[in-house]
């Protein structure tokens, strides 16, 4: 038996998997995020191991004989965030999290540092690790003094397991303090992020051993000492071991609160200046490309939020197959964009609206608006040598055929729909605890779920879609200028 933990920003999630790969039972406990202020975003790393003891006893009491046989644990968790660690282990601050906007400044000073980007293979983004620990350098001097290891959340889960300050490469892609073509610590960006590499955790490869539990850990979790703990994942590479998303050319679209349009690549190709993250895969030799947009589903709620009907209610307005692109149009940059503007102080519009617009009209007009900044990011994707055939689409959107319709047209992709079960982040850090443990080819492990329908794009709409993508184009443009 092998446990994934996937640590999102709502809540954890833990999934026994058998020898085989199969998800055999899973356990969930919710969390909240703390805003003290406005676009600060915090999380206490308390509120993550208590889920992770909660989850852990409610599965060790429902499959007492499962849990007893656990060999190895792989962890997952958002990307990005700071939690600070003194040196006697203890927590100084609730971490900042990925989605924490407070370091833009820093974010595009360091940004602007000559060596920078090309070091790191991206932007730094403002919600990028780097920046967060210059703004507490500037603002929590006495906090940042104290600090003997920066852990991303899933490193952080990796110290409490083990004891051992160590992260995964993956994960630590996205700190701005990795040469992501090396997948080692550079000195120049710990440098220019005043930081040293006594700071930062021990790096592994996320399918390789980080250590075995602690003595207090086993107590806690009533599992042997001998339990390996591997590296773990940032989220997006463990849902791209989830769905086999490994090799070249193998892709896939997550349509969840963030939209992702992730490749898989062989080598390291990064094009920075597109706003597309070039991140080290979970596994050896590889990496991965994806372009985000910050607000996928987040759209469709927050309209959901402002017409008083559920999200389901709004996609039940439309048709199930596609008739052309909507006159009305929508901008979903209600949180800033990440892929292709880097812009974190854009801001959503809806454009050409008319009397007879009503609920169906806008959910229209938001799926497009989505499914156009999918669209950037393929184009992004494309420029840096990207080659994508089809996509395998995931995540609670799915859900609309109408929208999938949509993306698969202006993607000109076909779009193929796994059949129902555990292809996530947590089947995805299960499977990197299997290599670890087993020694497995990754390839031989992540694999692709089977598909039990594919999305064609309609070609005898593609020129409307793609006439109808200029004037999104055009419009980000003008709306930038007046806000
Ligand atoms: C990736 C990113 C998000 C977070 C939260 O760059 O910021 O996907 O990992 O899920």
């Amino acid at each position: 038996m092998y446990l994934g933990l996937d640590l999102g920003t709502s809540g954890l999630r833990a999934m026994l998997v058998d020898g085989s790969g199969a998800p055999v039972v899973a356990a969930e406990r919710a969390f909240a995020t703390q805003h003290p202020r406005s676009g600060w975003s915090e999380q206490d790393p308390a509120q993550w191991t208590d889920a992770l003891q909660a989850t852990a006893a409610e599965l060790r009491a429902s499959h007492p004989a499962e849990w007893g046989a656990v060999k190895g644990i792989g962890v997952s968790g958002h990307m990005h965030g700071a939690t600070l660690v003194d040196a006697a282990g203890a927590v100084i601050r609730p971490c900042i999290l990925w989605n924490d906007t407070r370091s833009h400044a820093e974010a595009a000073a360091l940004d602007a540092t000559p060596g920078v980007r090309e070091l790191s293979g991206n932007i730094v983004f403002p919600g990028f690790t780097a920046p967060k620990l210059l703004w507490v350098e500037t603002h929590e001097p006495e906090a940042f003094a104290r600090v003997d290891k920066v852990l991303l959340p899933a490193a952080y889960v990796n110290f409490w397991l083990t004891g051992e300050a160590v992260a995964d490469m993956s994960d630590s892609a996205g700190t701005s303090w990795l040469d992501v073509g090396a997948r080692d610590w550079s000195d120049a960006l710990l440098e220019a992020g005043h930081m040293t590499k006594a700071q930062m955790p021990r790096l592994v490869e996320g399918s390789e051993v980080a250590g075995t539990l602690s003595a207090r850990a086993a107590e806690v979790l009533g599992l042997p000492q001998s339990v390996v703990v591997v590296g773990g994942a940032g989220d997006n590479a463990a849902a791209a071991c989830g769905v086999g998303a490994m090799r070249e050319g193998q892709a896939f679209v997550s349509l969840g609160t963030s939209g992702v349009l992730c490749a898989a690549r062989d080598g390291f190709s990064p094009l920075a200046e597109s706003a597309v993250h070039t991140f080290c895969h979970a596994v050896p030799g590889r990496w991965y490309q994806m372009g985000v947009i910050l607000s996928a589903t987040d759209s469709l709620n927050w309209l959901a939020r402002m017409t008083g009907q559920s999200a389901a209610q709004l996609s039940g307005l439309l048709p199930a197959t596609i008739e052309g692109p909507a006159s009305v149009r929508f901008l979903p940059y209600l949180s800033g964009e990440r892929t292709p503007h880097n812009d974190a102080a854009i801001r959503g519009a809806f454009t050409g609206l008319g009397q007879s617009d009503g609920p169906a009209q806008l959910t229209q007009a938001v799926m497009e608006g989505v499914a156009f900044a999918l669209g950037d990011c393929h184009e992004a994707l494309k420029a840096t040598g990207a080659q994508i055939d089809r996509a395998l689409a995931i995540g609670g959107g799915t859900a609309s055929r109408f929208w999938l319709e949509t993306i698969a047209t202006v993607l000109d992709l076909p779009l193929d729909l796994p059949q129902a079960g555990e292809f996530g982040a947590a089947l995805g850090a299960a499977r990197l605890a299997i290599c670890g443990v087993t020694g497995a080819a990754p390839e031989e492990v992540m694999t692709p779920p089977a598909v039990r329908d594919v999305v064609a794009p309609r070609a005898d709409l593609r020129d409307a879609y793609a006439a109808a993508w200029d004037k999104h184009r055009a419009s980000y443009a003008a709306i930038r200028a007046v806000q």
